[in-house]
C-alpha cells in the first residue's frame, strides 16, 4: 500500500521565474508541493526550503548545467522543465540562431 507522506516531492526547473508568468507558474507548483529551481539573470537568492534559485542567462549552456546540478544536489531529482524565459522572434523556427 502506498503512503503519500513517503513519496519524495517532485522537482521542476522553471526559467524566467523572477517575475511574470514564470513567477506565477513557480508559485502554483509550490502550492502543489513541488520543489522549484527558479532561473533568471537577476533572480534573487532564496531563503526557502522548497525553492532555490540559479542566476544566469538561458542562452548560456552553463546555466542549464548549473540548474540541473542544483536540482540534483539539493532535491535529488528533476521531473519537469518549464522553459518559460524567452523573447518573441518573428522568424520560422528553422531560421533561429542559437
Ligand atoms: N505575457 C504574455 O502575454 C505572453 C504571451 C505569449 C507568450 N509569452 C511568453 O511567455 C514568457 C514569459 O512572459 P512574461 O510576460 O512573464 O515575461 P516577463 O514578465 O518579461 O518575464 C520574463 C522572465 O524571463 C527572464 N528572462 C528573460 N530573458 C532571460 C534570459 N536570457 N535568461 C534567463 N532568464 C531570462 C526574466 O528575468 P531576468 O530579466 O532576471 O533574466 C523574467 O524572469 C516569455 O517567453 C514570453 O515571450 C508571454
Amino acid at each position: 500500500m502506498s503512503d503519500a507522506s513517503n513519496v519524495a516531492p517532485k522537482v521542476a526547473i522553471i526559467t524566467g521565474a523572477s517575475q511574470g508568468l514564470g513567477e506565477g507558474i513557480a508559485d502554483a507548483y509550490r502550492a502543489c508541493g513541488w520543489r522549484i529551481v527558479g532561473v533568471s539573470r537577476s533572480i534573487a537568492a532564496s531563503q526557502s526550503d522548497d525553492w532555490i534559485t540559479v542566476a544566469g542567462d538561458v542562452a548560456d549552456p552553463e546555466t542549464a548545467k548549473r540548474a540541473v546540478m542544483a536540482a540534483r544536489d539539493r532535491f535529488g531529482r528533476v521531473d519537469t522543465l518549464v522553459n518559460n524565459a524567452g523573447i518573441f522572434i518573428g522568424e520560422h523556427f528553422t531560421d533561429y540562431t542559437v
